[in-house]
Parts: C-alpha cells; sequence; structure tokens
C-alpha cells in the first residue's frame, strides 16, 4: 500500500472518504499525530490493532467533534464531565466514563467503560465537524515506540501500513493528552498530561487522585513504552556530570543544565527550561537521538516536580528495560 500524504488545506474531504470507506488515515491533534479509524466501523477500527502490532484487548480514545456528542457513545454522564467539558474541551483531556450499549467492544478492549476527547487542533476539529465524523485513534506509532509529533515521524514507523497520513503541521503540545476516569466514586487522574490533576480539581471543587505513576490495571498502560530504538538511560546532574568524563565517545546526550553546553559535541541537545516547550519537543528530540550515529542516549533528569508529571511518566516508561 502506498501512503499518500495529505493536504490539511485542499484534501479534507478526501481524507474523509477514505474514513468513510474503512481506511486508516494518520491525523494531527494538538497532542500527538492519532492513527484515525471510523469509530463506528468495527473492521476499520480492528485494521488499527494490525497497523500498529498492538494486542487487541488495549482500549482506544474516541475523538468527537463536539461535546454533546458522549451522549451517543456514553451513558449515565455524570455532571462532573460537563463541568471538564466546558472547562477543557476542545483540548487535550480524555475522560472515561460508562459506554453506550452499542459501542462496539473492538473499540474498548471489551471493556464497560470509553475514552472520549475533543480534540483542539483546527485541522482535526474541522475534519470532524464538517464531515461528522467519530474516529477511534491512538497514537500513529507501532507499538511501544515513541508516539509522532509529525508527519515525517509518523511516516518513520507506518509508511506503506495505513491509507494516509494528513499533514498538519508539528504538534503543539507533544505529549498524549491526561486521561481522568470518571466512573468511579473517586475522580482518578490516570495517566498525567498536559492538563493538571490540580486543575481538574480546581474545576470540580473536589479531590482529585493522581497516582505517581499510573498502575492502575488497565490494558495499554505498560511499563515499557514510548521507547527510541536507541537504549536510553536517565541520570541526575550530579551522575551525569560524573558519567560523562568516561562516556563511550558516541554517546548522544540530551541536558538541561548550562553545565554542559562547554562539552556538548553537535550530537547533543540542550533541552527547554520550561516544561510546556520540554513537552512539545521530548519525541523529537529522541526521534532526532534515534536517527543520529551514536551508540545510546543518556538524558539529564528534568525537575521532579509535579508540574513535571506528564514529562516524568514518559521518560520512566521510555528508558524502562524488559
Ligand atoms: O493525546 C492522546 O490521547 C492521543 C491522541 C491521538 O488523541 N491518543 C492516545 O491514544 O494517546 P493511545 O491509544 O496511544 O493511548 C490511550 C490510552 C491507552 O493507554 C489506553 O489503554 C487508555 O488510554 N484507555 C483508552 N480507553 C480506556 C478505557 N476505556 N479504560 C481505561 N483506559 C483506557
Ligand atoms: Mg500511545
Amino acid at each position: 500500500m502506498k501512503t499518500q500524504v495529505l493536504s490539511s488545506q485542499t484534501d479534507l474531504a478526501l481524507a474523509a472518504d477514505l474514513l468513510t470507506q474503512g481506511q486508516l488515515v494518520a491525523v494531527p491533534t494538538e497532542t500527538v499525530y492519532g492513527l484515525a479509524a471510523d469509530a463506528r466501523n468495527p473492521a476499520a477500527v480492528a485494521g488499527i490493532f494490525t497497523a500498529k502490532g498492538r494486542p487487541a484487548d488495549h482500549p482506544l480514545i474516541v475523538h468527537l467533534g463536539d461535546a454533546s456528542d458522549i451522549r451517543q457513545w456514553a451513558q449515565d454522564i455524570p455532571d462532573t464531565a460537563w463541568q471538564l467539558a466546558a472547562a477543557f474541551w476542545p483540548g487535550p483531556l480524555t475522560m472515561l466514563l460508562r459506554k453506550a450499549a452499542d459501542v462496539s467492544d473492538v473499540v474498548t478492549g471489551g471493556l464497560s467503560t470509553i475514552g472520549l476527547r475533543v480534540p483542539a487542533h483546527p485541522v482535526m476539529q474541522q475534519l470532524l465537524r464538517d464531515y461528522q465524523l467519530a474516529v477511534a485513534a491512538p497514537s500513529a506509532n507501532p507499538y511501544k515506540k515513541l508516539s509522532p509529533t509529525s508527519v515525517e515521524h509518523v511516516l518513520a514507523g507506518l509508511d506503506g501500513k495505513i491509507a494516509a497520513v494528513i499533514d498538519g503541521g508539528d504538534c503543539d503540545v507533544g505529549l498524549e493528552s491526561t486521561i481522568v476516569d470518571l466512573t468511579g466514586a473517586e475522580v482518578q487522574v490516570l495517566r498525567a498530561g498536559p492538563i493538571s490533576a490540580d486543575e481538574i480539581a480546581l474545576v470540580l471543587g473536589r479531590e482529585v487522585s493522581s497516582p505517581r505513576e499510573h498502575n492502575v490495571a488497565v490494558p495499554g498502560n505498560v511499563k515499557a513504552h514510548y521507547q527510541p530504538s536507541k537504549p536510553l538511560s536517565i541520570f541526575n546532574t550530579a551522575e551525569l556530570a560524573s558519567r560523562l568524563s568516561h562516556a563511550p565517545a558516541d554517546v548522544i546526550c540530551l541536558y538541561l543544565s548550562p553545565v554542559f553546553q562547554s562539552m556538548a559535541k553537535p550530537s547533543w541537545q540542550q533541552m527547554p527550561e520550561q516544561k510546556a516547550d520540554y513537552a512539545r519537543t521530548l519525541y523529537r528530540s529522541l526521534f532526532e537521538a534515534d536517527k543520529r550515529q551514536g551508540s545510546e542516549i543518556w538524558l539529564e533528569q528534568p525537575p521532579q516536580l509535579p508540574s513535571w508529571a506528564d514529562v516524568n511518566d514518559r521518560l520512566r516508561r521510555a528508558q524502562h528495560k524488559g
């Protein structure tokens, strides 16, 4: 199969046609690129698992054009869902709700809950609204690999396996959405993301729990994930400084502290200091490091602060061995 690169200006009708015919199309969102299929077409959705090499019991997020569409996909919708929708949608928040009776098990991995999100990317908004689509879409990467934040990165993993990718430019946020579970007595953040548990708690006026590491037993929540091909090691500043003095010559170092500037090689990269900028560039930087000459990647550990929870969560999984 030849994967077409579609223009976000002129080719959205074609993209919508492909989706309606049951084909897979990678789509830009503000977080990362998604691998979309018509969420009402179980055969098309099944194709996502084949293209990604992802286990079939891992549930998918359904992307909608408008918050009011959640009524078609969920039941027993709590007030909290409407409050969060008003505050954060369109945007990088996925809500887990009780699924509507007619939603296919292929989408939810057989679970009784469903993940729903209204993405903010203008191209994705236009695609979903103008063509009245709902698309199931995981991140557009082969299973366990880095999530893509550009068309180049999507093609590196899925070229020849999907019908098309819409070029929506580089993703603004760069890390996957926050996942909040609204189906239990407690409101729980299951995946740290761009919207923090504190921000959610503020809107709801109640406590929101957020496990440091989201170890809730949901399929798809695996310890090894978001992985570059080269081995990745993460060291705090002092450890990195001492190891660099006898490092292999071809180590690629992604550092934060200015103290490393003086010894930096052309293959090294200084990461941004601000959390939002760091998040935007993290997957891209690991992707670029993978493409360069070098045996392994060493990364300076970012601040261990609540506001960096999503970055640190992804990095733990990116370096997990086994
Ligand atoms: O930002 C994002 O969320 C991106 C863009 C494309 O929207 N999507 C994304 O999808 O990250 P994916 O499939 O790579 O990650 C979704 C995570 C998986 O870990 C999955 O297990 C979990 O969400 N998930 C989805 N539905 C669920 C459900 N009903 N119950 C528990 N976990 C669920
Ligand atoms: Mg993913």
